[in-house]
């Protein structure tokens, strides 16, 4: 059984689609391709069909990620189609619970800062979209190091 992933931020084109792409990465670097399904989605739906921004391409280009998925938003039935959902802020978790229909909904949603390693004690990961090139770096850092906490901790269930 694979354990189904999904990433969630706002608009889905920064920074959940930059962590699924580095976790497929690690995951395939790992051999652990049949233990993870990843996908990502965003609160709003403003970016819906869109590629990641251009920056966090590049920026991810740099790091040899190909962040190529294409944006699409949140829905109720992704509480049942995931098995755990990982926000990228505080803001992302109180604004999920809007698309929640069952009372269990949300035990399935985690903040990315349980996952930290290297960044233990950070609260989130920061909106890089208003940003500039070191937000994006930051938010890739922070992501690497998430991405690999998520790894270590299913793989030790
Ligand atoms: P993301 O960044 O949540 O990391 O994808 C954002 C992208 C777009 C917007 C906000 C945040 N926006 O307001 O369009």
């Amino acid at each position: 059984m694979k354990i189904r992933i999904l990433f969630v931020c706002l608009g889905n084109i920064c920074r959940s689609p930059a962590a699924e792409g580095i976790l497929k990465a690690m995951v395939e670097d790992q051999g652990l391709q049949d233990d993870f399904y990843i996908d990502s989605a965003g609160i709003g739906s403003w970016h819906v069909g869109d590629l990641p921004d251009r920056r966090m391409r590049r920026h991810g280009q740099m790091r040899g990620y190909d962040f190529s998925s294409r944006a699409r938003q949140v829905t109720s039935a992704d509480f049942q189609d995931f098995d755990l959902i990982i926000v990228m802020d505080d803001e992302n978790y109180y604004d999920i619970k809007r698309f929640s229909t069952m009372p269990d909904d949300m035990v399935k949603v985690h903040r990315i800062n349980e996952y930290f390693v290297r960044y233990q004690g950070r609260p989130d990961v920061p909106d890089p979209y208003y940003g500039g090139d070191s937000d994006f770096k930051l938010a890739l850092d922070l992501l690497e190091d998430a991405c690999q906490g998520i790894i270590n901790k299913v793989m030790t269930k």
